[in-house]
């Protein structure tokens, strides 16, 4: 409900029942299964492209050169908008992203916000009706064309649906990526073990997940009064589930202040599914529909970076800061490593 003004309507996480079941599976079609795997080819060239500007120079601001405009581009590809554009929809997109992790805004923050979410739905509206005309195989032509109820989603409906996965799977992405080169060089032994078996890499992401989740909380509103540990929650009060605490919760996790991506229990079979011991991506009904989608999207690019990246570590006079309560994650991460010539 918070976040409404500026996605302009109802988002996933305020749904529930049938409505909430026939409209996430359009969202999750267009991120799993044939369409994830037709995907990762773009995803890798995509990747390889803004890398290279980098390479012969042998420095990179992993966040700011590559992270964000990478996941930019991957998810307009994937809502079939024109990477072009990037720079204008990220610009939105932060006001947008801004209004819904901030705790409190100024007035002059909350106008340039609602100014963002404006501009960018002036921006979707006349794709959208394209798309009605002409749809395609992209996630805004499948949102165009379903039905809910026998009845298509009106404009406000599909534009509050695109801008929710706009911001759901641009936030976490680059945090993921830097998160979990500064965790393999901060632990130079374990950045070996993966680039010698990069079969480790999979946990490695599983393990920056559950060491720094991204996403750090789930806000909830109580339904009726409930006693938790001792406490009464009131009806309506806000609850803020704390994934950062859950996830180093030495009930559940050996060492849980230690970054260790041999945990048994990491790795591609569980970590990214409702099995998950971490719980970087929700639990329950609403627990994230881009789950395999972000494993496979930071496998690939960083299965890409990993070998380019040689003697990988930070820029002279770096000082690591994060930012973010809501979604956290490095402000930048200015890396230097072994100038490469001629790799496309
Ligand atoms: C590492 C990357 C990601 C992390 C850590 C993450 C985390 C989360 C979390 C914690 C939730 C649960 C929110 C809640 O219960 O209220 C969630 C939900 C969601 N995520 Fe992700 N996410 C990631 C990537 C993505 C991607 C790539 C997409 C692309 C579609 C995505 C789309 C969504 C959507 C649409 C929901 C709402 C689902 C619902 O309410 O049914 N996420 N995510």
């Amino acid at each position: 409900m918070r976040a409404e003004p500026v996605v302009r309507g109802p988002v996933l996480a305020q749904m529930t029942g049938a409505e909430h079941t026939a409209k996430r599976k359009i969202v999750v079609r267009c991120f799993t299964g044939q369409a994830l795997q037709d995907r990762l080819r773009a995803i890798h060239a995509n990747a390889v492209e803004l890398m290279a500007p980098f390479l012969p120079r042998g420095r990179v601001d992993l966040v700011n050169d590559f992270g964000k405009p990478f996941a930019v581009h991957v998810t307009l590809d994937v809502l079939g908008l024109d990477r072009k554009d990037w720079q204008q929809v990220a610009a939105w997109h932060s006001g947008v992203a801004e209004f819904i992790t901030s705790p409190a805004l100024t007035p002059e923050r909350r106008r340039h916000c609602m100014e963002c979410a404006e501009q960018l739905e002036a921006y979707l509206v006349p794709v959208i009706e394209q798309r009605r005309r002409r749809p395609g195989e992209d996630l805004i032509s499948q949102l165009c064309t379903a039905e809910f109820d026998g009845v298509a989603m009106s404009n406000r409906d599909v534009t509050a649906l695109i801008i929710n996965v706009l911001a759901a799977s641009t936030e976490p992405a680059d945090k993921t990526l830097a998160l979990l080169f500064k965790h393999l060089i901060d632990h130079p032994e374990q950045l070996a073990q993966v680039r010698q078996d990069p079969n480790l890499l999979p946990a490695a992401i599983a393990e920056t997940l559950r060491f720094t989740p991204p996403v750090q909380l789930i806000p909830r509103q109580a339904e009726k009064d409930t006693v938790f540990a001792g406490t009464t929650v009131p009806a309506g009060a806000t609850v803020f589930c704390m994934i950062g605490a859950a996830n180093r919760d030495p009930g559940a996790f050996t060492s849980p202040d230690t970054f260790d991506i041999h945990r048994p229990y990491l790795g591609a079979a569980r970590s990214f599914t409702a099995a998950a011991r971490h719980l970087s991506f929700g639990t329950g009904l609403h627990q994230c529909v881009g789950a395999a989608f972000a494993r496979a999207e930071t496998e690939t690019v960083a299965a890409m970076l990993l070998p380019r990246l040689d003697q990988v570590r930070y820029s002279p006079g770096f000082r690591y800061r994060e930012t973010g309560l809501y979604t956290r994650g490095p402000v930048a991460l200015p890396l230097d490593f072994t100038p490469v010539h001629g790799l496309g």
